[in-house]
């Protein structure tokens, strides 16, 4: 496709350049009638058996977004006591609220014990300091199904190589922990990692969950976690991760594990990608071109700052080039071009030596599936405050759902 904006009717009639002209650039702009439909697939991938998908607010923490998640039924986990604050303000009751965090405080664990918020522990030892916390209380723990998958290392959250979860050898101590407070462990989780275009290393992941499964008595739930994948080279013909294909494997996978045990359980996924990526985009103003020994570059204000992926993990943002408001297709013509950030470091490139549209001074860069670990990963880096995120509601208005920050935000806390 030339054109995702195009093809999705993304800014619903809107022209971005009057978008920017009252929110400024850079600035992430979501589309409400795409986030909606993405959680509507989420929540429908296990038909058959009792299931609930929790959206992982990592991937997006923005309380527009979280309430919209609401209203639609999902449920959410929380990685901090920041997060589960976010999802209280939201609306989310305690019991549609998921803490599953890592090498936690006392206070971090006291603030969702005191809630009645259940906790999913990652290790023997927050076990231990949860069970001195909370004796007969109840309560979840993460496995480690030692599949892991993902985009990057970084990313990858299960199997050999990661801080997360407990082994599956030392469940027998585990559940000596457990016993030793009194604790009823209702529940159980994974995460194997983030974004995987295939099914097959979740459903194999799930597969060894179940077996694991049967070593504990109380289980209530089963979360299997999140990762699952969306297309980054959408402009590229990269297709979608087959939601179906998932189902039926996932289906399958439980209905012989219902038909085993004669268990009613609940089961869970955990995604947070596949549900706000694509429903934004990042805009930004091209303030400079040159070239520099033969190399061409693009010079915006969408620092590493403001969307940190391509940086951290080399991660594939598709890029479009927007000319008064409309985009600029590759058939009109294309060359070689760096598109970089304004940030004082040479890793600032949103895009490396990327075949685009020929960028003029004033284009407006459009990035592509902004919505997931954008935001929520910003910073001030370079003293540059955070930008402003809007969203184009469902009957076409836009509407400011972060105003952006300022420099008297940035110096509140001297
Ligand atoms: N559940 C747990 C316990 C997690 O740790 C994560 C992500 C998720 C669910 C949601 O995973 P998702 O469906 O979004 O893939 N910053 C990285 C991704 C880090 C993911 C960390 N954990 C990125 O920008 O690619």
């Amino acid at each position: 496709m030339e054109s995702f904006v195009n093809e999705v009717n993304f800014f619903e009639g809107n022209n971005p350049e009057d978008i920017v002209a009252q929110y400024g650039t850079p600035v992430y702009v979501y589309n409400e009638r795409i986030l909606r439909k993405r959680i509507r697939n989420v929540a429908g991938v296990v038909k058959k058996f009792p299931y609930k998908a929790n959206f992982s607010m990592k991937a997006n923490s923005n309380l527009t977004i979280l309430k919209i998640v609401l209203e639609e039924g999902l449920n959410a986990d929380a990685m901090s006591i920041g997060e589960v604050r976010l999802l209280e303000l939201a609306g989310f009751p305690a019991d549609r609220i998921f803490f599953v965090p890592n090498n936690v405080s006392d206070e971090e664990l006291k603030y969702a014990i005191d809630k009645k918020i259940i906790v999913s522990l990652d290790s023997i030892s927050q076990l231990e300091r949860f069970g001195r916390l909370a004796p007969g209380s109840r309560c979840a723990v993460r496995i480690n199904p030692g599949i892991g998958a993902g985009h990057s290392d970084s990313v990858v959250t299960a199997g050999k190589n990661t801080k997360f979860a407990v082994e599956e050898k030392d469940i027998p101590e585990l559940l000596e922990t457990a016993k030793k407070h009194n604790l009823k462990i209702v529940g159980i989780n994974q995460h194997i990692g983030s974004l995987f275009m295939s099914p097959d290393p979740y459903l194999a992941a799930v597969t060894n969950l179940l077996r694991i499964a049967h070593k504990f008595e109380d289980l209530e739930f089963i979360d299997f976690g999140g990762g699952f994948g969306t297309p980054y080279h959408k402009l590229s013909g990269e297709q979608e991760f087959d939601i179906n294909l998932l189902t039926e494997g996932i289906e399958k996978l439980l209905g012989d594990f219902i038909k085993e045990t004669g268990k009613e359980i609940l089961f869970k996924s955990e995604p947070g990608r596949y549900v706000v990526a694509d429903c934004s985009v990042l805009l930004g103003r091209v303030y400079a071109t040159k070239e520099n020994y033969d190399k061409k570059y693009a010079g915006t204000d969408i620092g590493q700052n403001v969307l940190v992926r391509p940086t951290l993990y080399g991660s594939w943002h598709d890029v479009e080039i927007l000319r008064n408001g409309k985009p600029v297709l590759p058939s009109s013509g294309t060359e070689v071009v760096s598109v970089t950030g304004n940030i004082c470091e040479s890793g600032d490139i949103i895009a490396k030596e990327r075949e685009l549209p020929i960028i003029k001074e004033g284009d407006l860069v459009c990035v592509l599936d902004a919505g997931a670990y954008g935001y929520s990963m910003c910073s001030p880096y370079n003293s540059r405050p955070r930008p402003a995120e809007v969203m184009i509601c469902e009957d076409g208005s836009v509407r400011c759902i972060r105003r952006a920050e300022t420099f008297e935000d940035l110096i509140r806390m001297f």
